[in-house]
């Protein structure tokens, strides 16, 4: 059913978008009432210090009281409040809120005693579970800040934020399990603390079974790496006596979560607890439809902002059970351990990356895996992280569920800038959009001059100041790049830093960045920091990365080196180790596996590299040449390297394939 721009307008979702722009204050005075606050707040939005905006200024509440204390309270305590499943260990564990509160305050309480207090850091390191939501949620509760790290992160990474961040404590665990492989972690953390100037107190260590060498197995060796106390989280808990929730006002950062720019130095993006609260808190009801006692499954990373604000945080401001998957969407053990899941823990709402649906769709493209399982329970399937392509998303509809709800996010915002308002008055989606602005985001389409493109025309998306609640309020100790980055470009708004255009009826769609940042499986990547590691490379003069498409994971990045005067090692073992440095520095996640060596990067006559044909050549697509291009020979030369590589990779993968094939034949045949 087609939907027009007249029941948009005039629908409840019409007239919550209205209202949310129109009087911000009477709207979000509103929303702050999902909130348990120990001073209510009288003013929504602060405006004296424009563009500069602080929501709730008079208000003081605590987060994890928000997330647990308050449901035990109100006589909930018995119910499920995490739930966890681990693929790669067979382990399942529920937690009612009764024992995560107990977990929680007990964790506050170790923190508490390591000298953690009001805006104090903390770094985690964890891999997917229940202590990486225990270790934030513990934070939350003293008014410390966190700021959690993805575990596919390398050292370097990991001591770059370190030293930004300068933690007091460092939580984490002996390691990860990924299916082919455990990362240890501890080696990593000695690694990132040797590398950094940070001065930190201790290490936290969450001991698993699973890992052999582990925390429990003593850490004397890495401490000779660095000198830090490392202490085991098990003991550690059975000392401590419990923390009380500590009152933090609403513009207290309740966490930094640093993410990719165009430079090697990520953003640390900062959040504010009050307005965070109550954003989350109006989404879960009116985008994803739940409440107390329902089960909500986040198939993403705690070190992503979908896992900050839908694994941890909304869900159990909710009152509602949060699932935390430790496994992937394929391989662990199969292409249909979703819908096991769902099925076994009735989940109302699942939201996941299209890249993981495109995954589970290579394995099984007729969804056969999906009718063995009920999955009733489930109300919509939400998407984010990347736009959807039309081909996934009629996919889903057609085999997961026929609501599929794709959300445009950024880690900045904290929470979705347009989506399929459920809860309010579910509309259409539409394919290829990420769905109608979200009540408070008033998302604009702007030239690069500043002026508004017309209805269908693509451009800058912009989102006209302020921001609703819940949205970065700084960049970490760089308010000034924060200024430069989101602000200044187009004064009176904020910038994406993504492109895209808006429909007839308002419906939003995300076609790229305008940046150097490319999304690979749903992770967002600087190709700018990518070409820092290449460069440093000693046989390396000049690098440039471009995101290629990827079937699978949407994009993939594939660099470009121009060596050094006289460097003559072999194109295959200086590709080696090029990879290995990528992987080495930035980590397995970038999924840094194509480079090609090339004489000189095509460039214009002012000296930009022309990134744009560097992309069209990998993806075969028209060659489309500025008239601005330096030396069009270079190009040509750099075509033939592409052309050469893409043929000697495919025909390596077909003779792979067919010695696999040939495998199983041999073994049959009588020897
Ligand atoms: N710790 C350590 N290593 C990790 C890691 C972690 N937490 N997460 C991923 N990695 C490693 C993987 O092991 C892999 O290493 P490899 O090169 O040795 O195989 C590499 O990083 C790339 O990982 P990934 O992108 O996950 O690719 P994959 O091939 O293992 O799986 C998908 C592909 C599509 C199944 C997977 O990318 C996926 O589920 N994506 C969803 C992404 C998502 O949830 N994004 C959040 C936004 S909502
Ligand atoms: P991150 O900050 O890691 O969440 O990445 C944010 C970026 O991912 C956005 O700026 C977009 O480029 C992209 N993105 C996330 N969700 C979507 C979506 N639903 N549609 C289109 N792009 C998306």
């Amino acid at each position: 059913m087609n939907i027009t721009r007249e029941q948009v307008r005039e629908g409840a979702y019409g007239r919550a978008y209205r209202q949310s722009i129109e009087d911000p204050e009477t709207f979000w005075l509103d929303a702050a009432k999902g909130i348990d606050w120990v001073s209510e707040p009288t003013q929504a939005l602060d405006s004296s210090n424009a563009p500069e905006y602080q929501w709730f200024p008079n208000g003081t509440l605590n987060m994890s009281y928000n997330a647990l204390d308050r449901h035990i309270e109100a006589g909930r305590g018995d119910r499920q409040a995490l739930i966890y499943e681990s693929a790669v260990t067979n382990k399942s564990r529920v937690y009612t809120f009764n024992e995560l509160r107990d977990e929680v305050a007990r964790f506050a309480g170790v923190l508490a005693s390591h000298g953690v207090g009001l805006g104090d850091r903390v770094v985690i390191y964890m891999p997917m579970i229940p202590e990486a939501l225990i270790a934030s949620l513990a934070c939350a509760r003293l008014g410390a800040v966190h700021s959690v790290v993805f575990g596919g992160f390398a050292a370097k990474e990991l001591a770059s934020r370190i030293n930004d961040a300068k933690p007091k404590v460092i939580v984490t665990a002996d390691g990860g399990i990924e299916p082919n492989r455990i990362v240890e972690y501890l080696p990593i953390v000695a690694e990132a603390l040797a590398l950094s100037d940070a001065f930190v107190d201790a290490v936290i260590v969450k001991d698993r079974p699973e890992i052999p060498g582990g925390a429990k197995d003593g850490t004397e060796w890495v401490a000779d790496i660095v000198d830090v106390d490392w202490y085991d989280w098990d003991q550690e808990m059975t000392q401590a006596a419990p923390h009380d929730p500590v009152p933090v006002v609403a513009t207290h950062p309740l966490y930094i979560l640093y993410t990719s720019g165009t430079t090697g130095a990520p953003k640390g993006v900062v959040r504010d607890t009050g307005g965070y609260a109550v954003a989350l808190s109006w989404s879960m009801r009116n985008l994803y439809n739940i409440e107390a006692g329902q089960v909500m499954w986040t198939a993403s990373d705690v070190g992503w902002v979908v896992g900050h604000s839908y694994i941890i945080y909304g869900p159990l401001i909710a009152g509602a059970a949060t699932l935390v998957y430790e496994g992937k969407p394929v391989g662990t053990p199969d292409a249909a351990q979703f819908w096991r899941i769902i099925e076994k823990y009735k989940v109302r709402s699942f939201f996941t990356a299209p890249t993981a649906i495109r995954a589970v769709r290579k394995e099984d493209p007729q969804g056969e895996l999906i009718k063995k399982f009920d999955i009733s329970s489930l109300q919509a399937l939400f998407l984010a992280g990347e736009r959807t392509d039309p081909d996934t998303y009629h996919w889903a509809v057609a085999n997961v569920h026929p609501k599929v709800v794709d959300h445009w996010w950024q880690t900045e915002t904290g929470w979705a800038i347009t989506g399929n308002f459920i809860g309010l008055q579910s509309v259409e989606s539409r394919a290829g959009s990420g769905g109608l602005p979200t009540p408070g985001f008033n998302v604009q389409i702007l030239d690069d001059e500043g002026n508004p493109v017309p209805t269908l025309g693509e451009g800058n998306i912009v989102i006209k100041q302020p921001m609703p609640p819940g949205t970065l309020t700084t960049l970490w100790r760089k308010h000034k790049r924060y200024f430069r980055c989101y602000l200044k470009p187009f004064p009176g708004y904020y910038l994406t830093g993504d492109s895209g255009y808006i429909d007839r009826e308002g419906y939003v769609y995300v076609m790229g960045r305008t940046d150097d940042v490319i999304n690979v499986a749903g992770h967002r990547l600087s190709t700018g920091q990518m070409e820092g590691i290449l460069a440093a490379h000693q046989a390396v003069a000049e690098a440039a990365v471009i995101g290629a498409a990827d079937a699978l994971k949407g994009e993939k990045p594939f660099g470009f080196v121009v060596l050094k005067h006289g460097v003559d090692t072999p194109e295959p073992v200086l590709r080696k180790e090029l990879i290995q440095k990528v992987r080495g520095e930035l980590g397995a996640v970038a999924s840094f596996k194509d480079v090609v060596v090339v004489h000189g990067l095509p460039k214009t006559r002012s000296g930009k590299i022309l990134r744009k044909n560097l992309r069209q050549l990998v993806n075969g697509e028209k060659l489309i040449v500025p008239p601005t291009i330096e030396d069009t020979a270079v190009l040509t030369q750099v075509q033939i390297a592409v052309h050469t590589y893409l043929r000697e990779k495919e025909e390596a993968q077909q003779a792979r394939a067919q010695a696999a094939a040939a495998e199983p034949a041999q073994e049959a045949s009588p020897a």
